[in-house]
Parts: structure tokens; C-alpha cells; sequence
């Protein structure tokens, strides 16, 4: 019955969760022709959403926004309302202690008891955001307990995200997707509505453990590698050879691939994601663990080299090329290239940046210049990121005393 109305699309979903992730599911289910409620415990989000206007910075989204709500099929709302379907997409950050990278669950927890105050037998409830291993059969213990329903009379499942800011909306339909459940009937039902969604990529059905295991392993894999590189990246400074140089040459082995090294890992998934297996198995994730701190390490690492260079003579202006966390970004957030312009400041050093993606004058009590102007102003300076403008002018930084953390001038 309920695989059915899947079908026909003829059920409503409702997204608790208005953000990076659930606005544009929103929008693409929308589009995909199921009618869809986007709730939000901030009002001020859906006071924005409903004046016509996302609140998010995501290329072509405000323009997808505008089409899902002339065609009436998303609906912006500050009421849960009773739906076949519910997507949980709310955040998952560390709890505060910044000794212990512990997932916050409070925010899972909270929707949950909100969707299992209005749950009816037959509904379906997916939880989207990134979570820890078990956290889907924790929401479905609170669905049932707050309902009095008991599992096997509604269906959990858990279809972790996968898309890459920037480009989110077209991932989302396009990207393959993991879904998984504890019953496989549930995750059958799941299946027919992001298959209806997907255009060009495939759903593959697995358990709920396997499904969130599988988004959390898959920017741990991106994080260790890059941990080796970095690694190599310190080992190569003691012996005095160029890291880029000996990944280059060791990289012509048919079967070698080695990432290249840079100023560590940020954003809110690589940086984070890897915790969550080590919180539940501190005993058994070394590597993983390891690959982390080594990553969380090279800001510090590059600074050190720095003041090195620099003697600790705090006259000197330090340009740093490249606030961002990744190339041709303006997020900032959590970006081991700000940590090194932060501590260079920290120790002393006049500290000006160039960050071409970002369009204020400051960032961060920073102030940003130009390529050009920094390289006038600036006596040393740090290469972070392989921005596209930074590639179109290399030429200009070849003869400069430059620390270049990405091999970018090699
Ligand atoms: N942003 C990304 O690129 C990305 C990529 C993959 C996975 N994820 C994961 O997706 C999840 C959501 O991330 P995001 O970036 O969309 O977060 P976000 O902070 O942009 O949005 C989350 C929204 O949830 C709302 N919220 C909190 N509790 C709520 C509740 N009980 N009911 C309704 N709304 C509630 C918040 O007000 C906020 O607007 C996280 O687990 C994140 O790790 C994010």
C-alpha cells in the first residue's frame, strides 16, 4: 500500500531541518513531483524561506527555490505536520568538550521525539544527517517509545548524504545513494522515493548499520590518505627532500597513488566524520584516530617551519595565500589555512591575507588584499590553496619567498 503510493508519489514528506542539506532535498523531491513540507525549529529560517528568499549560500539554489514554490509543491512551515514520510536532516556537531570528539546527538534526538509525538503505523522516517554507527536504531527506540508504536508497524531507515557544497542540488540528483534499514521492506519503500528523485545515479539497499558506516568510511578513506601525505610531508622535511618530488616519482608505480600533501584537512565532513568511528571503537580505530591528529597537526607543523625562516623576527609581514578550507570556496570555516594565518598572528606577526573567493575587506579581523597588493606588501608568504587565481598567476609568485604548503609552484 504505502510502496504504492511511493510510486504514485502520491504521499507528503515532510524535511525537519532546513539547512545546507534539507533545503535542496527539499527542492529536489519537489521537483521530482512529491509534495514536500519544509520545517524548521528557527523561525527565522522559515520566515526567510517564506518571504521568498533561501537563507543559504549555494549556486543556483535561490533560482531552484523560486520554481519548487510557484509549482506548490514545497511548502515552507514552522508546524510539523502529520506526513507519510519524514527526512530528518539536522546537524551533528562534537559535543563542546574539546578534549573529547564526542558526536552531539541532542539534535537527532529532539526531531525524533517530534516526529514519534505525531507518528502513525505505516510511516516512513529517514534519517539523512551523519551520524555514529547505531544512531539509526536509537532513533527508531525513541520513535517507538514516544509513540507507543512498536518498529515492526512503521519503517526507519537511514540514506546518509553525500554531496559537495557548491554543488549540491545537481548531486543530489545525480549521485548514487546508500540506503539501509533494519527491515528491508522499509528501506524497499525508501528506495521508490529517491529513485524517483535520482536521476542519473543508483539507489543500492543494505542494513542501517553498513549504510552508516559507509558515509562516515567514505571521507575517513579521504582523510587517511591525505593524513600519509601530510606525513610524508614531515618526513620529508627531515631529510631534506621534496615530498612533492618523491610523490611524483613514487606515483609512476602502476599501483601507487598518493595524495598530495597541503595545510591539513578541514570542512564540516573530513574533519569531523573519522571521530565518530573512534568514539564508539577508541580500542580498534588507530589508523583512523592517527590519520586525524596527523591532519590536525601540519597548521602548526607549517607555522613552525615558518618562524624557522622568519627567526621569530616579528617586523615582518606574513601574507597567507588562501583562507578557504579547499580551492575556489569562500567557506572558512573550520580551514587549517585560517588556523596558520591565526597563529602566525598569535605569535606576533603582522598577518595579512589574499583570499579571491571571499568579497569582504576582512575576514576574520584579517585584512584581504589582492594577490598583487599582498605580494607588495608582504615579506613572506604562505601558499595554501591551489586556487584557480592563484594557478592563473603563478608567474607572478615564482621568485618570491614564499613557503608553498600544495607544491603548486614545483
Ligand atoms: N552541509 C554539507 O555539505 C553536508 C554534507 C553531507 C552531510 N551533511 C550532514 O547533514 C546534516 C545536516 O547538515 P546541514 O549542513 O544541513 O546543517 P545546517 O546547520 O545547515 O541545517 C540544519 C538545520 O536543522 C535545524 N534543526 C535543528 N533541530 C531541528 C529539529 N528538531 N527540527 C527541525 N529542524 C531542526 C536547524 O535550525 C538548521 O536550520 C549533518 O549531520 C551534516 O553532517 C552535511
Amino acid at each position: 500500500m504505502v510502496l504504492k503510493k511511493a510510486m504514485n508519489k502520491d504521499l507528503t514528506i515532510t524535511i525537519l531541518g532546513m539547512g545546507y542539506i534539507g533545503l535542496p532535498t527539499g527542492i529536489a523531491f519537489a521537483r521530482a513531483g512529491f509534495t514536500v513540507y519544509g520545517f524548521d525549529v528557527n523561525k527565522n529560517v522559515i520566515e526567510t524561506l517564506k518571504s521568498g528568499k533561501i537563507h543559504i549560500v549555494e549556486p543556483d539554489l535561490q533560482e531552484a527555490y523560486e520554481d519548487a514554490l510557484r509549482s506548490e509543491r514545497l511548502i515552507p512551515t514552522d508546524k510539523l505536520e502529520k506526513s507519510d514520510v519524514y527526512i530528518i536532516a539536522v546537524p551533528t556537531p562534537f559535543k563542546k568538550d574539546e578534549n573529547q570528539k564526542i558526536a552531539d546527538l541532542k539534535y537527532v534526538e529532539s526531531a525524533s521525539k517530534m516526529v514519534g509525538e505525531i507518528l502513525e503505523e505505516n510511516n516512513l522516517v529517514i534519517l539523512e544527517s551523519t551520524v555514529p554507527p547505531m544512531t539509526t536504531k536509537l532513533m527508531t527506540d525513541i520513535l517507538e517509545n514516544t509513540s507507543g508504536i512498536s518498529r515492526e508497524k512503521f519503517m526507519s531507515v537511514h540514506c546518509p548524504e553525500r554531496v559537495l557544497p557548491g554543488k549540491i542540488l545537481h548531486e543530489l540528483e545525480h549521485n548514487d545513494r546508500i540506503i539501509g534499514a533494519e527491515r528491508y521492506e522499509a528501506a524497499e519503500v525508501a528506495k521508490t522515493i529517491y529513485d524517483a528523485m535520482v536521476k542519473e545515479g543508483t539507489c543500492f539497499i543494505t542494513d542501517d548499520i553498513t549504510a552508516e558506516m559507509c558515509k562516515l568510511v567514505e571521507n575517513t578513506f579521504r582523510d587517511v590518505n591525505i593524513a600519509f601525505a601530510n606525513e610524508l610531508s614531515v618526513i620529508c622535511d627531515k631529510l631534506n627532500i621534496d615530498v612533492f618530488e618523491l610523490i611524483k616519482l613514487a606515483n609512476k608505480h602502476p599501483r601507487v597513488n598518493i595524495l598530495t600533501p597541503g595545510a591539513g584537512v578541514g570542512g564540516h565532513c573530513l574533519a569531523v566524520d573519522p571521530w565518530f568511528i573512534v568514539e564508539k571503537f577508541p580500542n580498534e580505530a588507530n589508523v583512523i584516530r592517527e590519520a586525524r591528529l596527523i591532519n590536525d597537526f601540519k597548521p602548526r607543523f607549517i607555522v613552525n617551519k615558518i618562524d624557522e625562516v622568519l627567526k621569530g623576527n616579528k617586523e615582518l609581514t606574513v601574507g597567507v595565500l588562501g583562507l578557504s578550507y579547499k580551492p575556489d570556496i569562500d567557506d572558512l570555516r573550520e580551514s587549517p589555512a585560517m588556523e596558520i594565518a591565526e597563529i602566525l598572528r598569535d605569535k606576533g606577526y603582522n598577518t595579512i591575507a589574499c583570499e579571491p573567493n571571499v568579497k569582504e575587506k576582512t575576514a576574520s579581523g584579517f585584512e584581504l588584499y589582492s594577490l598583487e597588493e599582498i605580494i607588495e606588501k608582504a615579506n613572506y608568504l604562505v601558499l595554501t590553496q591551489g586556487h584557480t587565481e592563484f594557478k592563473n598567476k603563478l608567474v607572478k609568485l615564482r621568485d618570491k619567498n614564499i613557503y608553498d604548503c600544495i607544491g603548486l609552484l614545483k
